[in-house]
């Protein structure tokens, strides 16, 4: 996969974001249509797929379990549900690449089913913490080895699982998700509690496909022994890459960017109060409701922005977007404090020394902490940075070209694919002055 080749990105300085484009689709609602879809009754129709490396790896698990779907060709996917005890032993395991969704999420689904299963990923994914998912799932009566809390994931097969209630240790949805998925398989009711919100896609695509799902403010509940079944699944714009777009037009003079049908789920629009918070001119217009998911037509124009302190409960909301909001940070006057997000420090790289490492790289005075960073904005420079193989640190720093002073290069770029197939391309549609090449 991306470990295999190495890309490195070169960014000119200057330029600004115009025009109106739509970014792929969204990475977790694809992952569970493919997931959801599988286990439902029937076919299920998805159109807006982000045919991206993690979307792809949960889509490749399934079919290597013996389900049968066909594309994705132009975003389309159609699977063909095997009904909630349909699927079959792959006959080897499972390779996830750079995605801790497919495993965290497939691991509660795994623990469900009468065979065995080992889940293995790419260096980044085997140093991420699993403990946080196989704990509890073992609380529910599922065994599970590991490497010391680490992939590889073997699952074990025909563990009768029971309900439990659990109040998650951390804010975080690929742990609520699993637990919910493992509670379908589950004898009587599970309960998550969440410490804060995060992203509800699992329990509304749940609903959307006639599976009850009991939410009372922190309280999520499902009973074991319900089916789904098929619908059609239109997965809008991934809002954590529209962010790249929205920060660089907020961040470059002149420019005025329209990203079109991005899912605005409440869960994930922490990147949109955060901005508009630090003066940020965002407009949002055509907004609408697609299977279950809000959605709309954001409009970004560039305006000066200053430095805040980012409200606590702003961050599981935004958790994906502190590289690019970091870069706004480093634009804006003043200083920006972020606190109450240790969650960075595990995520495909440590975010927020990734980031801080590489702003001070390009000049500008950015001091980690223990649970978030300190920015204080100035002018950014050039130099070459390191994306620690990244997504969304390598996208963010190729933003950070709109306002340097000279070429930024940004090493170990691959891993872009994972979520968003064609960045250059659409990037240099709207206005960045950027290169990738191969090494
Ligand atoms: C995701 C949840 C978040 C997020 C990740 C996708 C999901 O992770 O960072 O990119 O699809 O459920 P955590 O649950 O670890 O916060």
């Amino acid at each position: 996969m991306s470990t295999e080749h190495k890309k490195h990105y070169i960014v000119q300085p200057g330029g600004k974001l115009q025009g109106e484009l739509r970014v792929p689709g969204d990475k977790s609602i694809s992952h569970r249509s493919i997931m959801l879809g599988s286990l439902a009754e029937g076919v299920t129709h998805v159109s807006g797929f982000l045919e991206g490396e993690d979307a792809l790896a949960t889509l490749a698990a399934f079919r290597a379990m013996g389900v049968q779907i066909d594309g994705p060709k132009d975003g389309k996917v159609t699977i063909h549900g095997v009904g909630m005890h349909g699927l079959k032993v792959a006959d080897k395991d499972i390779y996830l690449g750079n995605s801790g969704t497919s495993t965290r999420l497939l691991s509660g689904l795994l623990a469900g089913q009468n065979f065995a299963t080992t889940l293995t990923g790419d260096k980044s994914l085997s140093g991420r913490p699993m403990r946080r998912v196989t704990d509890p799932l073992a609380t529910m009566g599922a065994e599970i080895d590991s490497d010391d809390g680490k992939l590889p994931l073997t699952i074990k097969a025909g563990k009768q699982l029971t309900g439990i209630t659990y109040t998650l240790p951390m804010a975080s949805a690929q742990v609520k998700s699993s637990i919910l998925l493992a509670g379908m398989y589950a004898k009587g009711k599970t309960t998550v509690i969440e410490p804060a919100p995060t992203r509800d896609h699992t329990e509304r695509m749940l609903m959307g496909m006639g599976y009850a799902v009991e939410v009372n403010g922190d309280t999520i509940s499902i009973e074991g022994g319900g089916k789904l079944t098929a619908t059609s699944i239109d997965v809008p714009a991934d809002i954590s890459s529209a962010t790249f777009f929205m920060v660089g037009a907020a961040i470059a003079e002149g420019s005025d960017i329209t990203l079109t049908h991005v899912g605005i789920n409440p869960t994930r629009i922490g990147v949109i109060n955060i901005l508009k918070l630090m003066g940020a001119d965002i407009t949002l217009s055509n907004e609408g409701i697609t299977g279950g998911e809000p959605v709309a037509d954001i409009r970004v124009r560039y305006a000066p922005l200053k430095g805040i302190q980012i409200p606590e409960d702003q961050v599981p909301l935004a958790i994906d977007e502190f590289p690019a909001l970091f870069i706004a940070a480093a634009c804006a006057e003043g200083t920006t404090i972020l606190t109450g997000a240790e969650e960075l420090r595990v995520k495909e790289s440590d975010r927020i020394q990734a980031m801080a490492d590489g702003l001070q790289i390009l000049g500008i005075d950015a001091q980690p902490t223990a649970d978030g960073i300190i920015i204080t904005g100035g002018i950014i420079g050039s130099g070459e940075v390191e994306s620690h193989d990244d997504h969304r640190i390598a996208m963010s720093f190729a933003i950070a070209g709109l306002q340097a002073g000279g070429t930024i290069q940004i090493n170990d770029c691959a891993n872009v694919a994972t979520s968003f197939p064609d960045f250059v391309g659409l990037a240099t549609k709207a206005g960045l002055a950027i290169d990738e090449f191969d090494v």
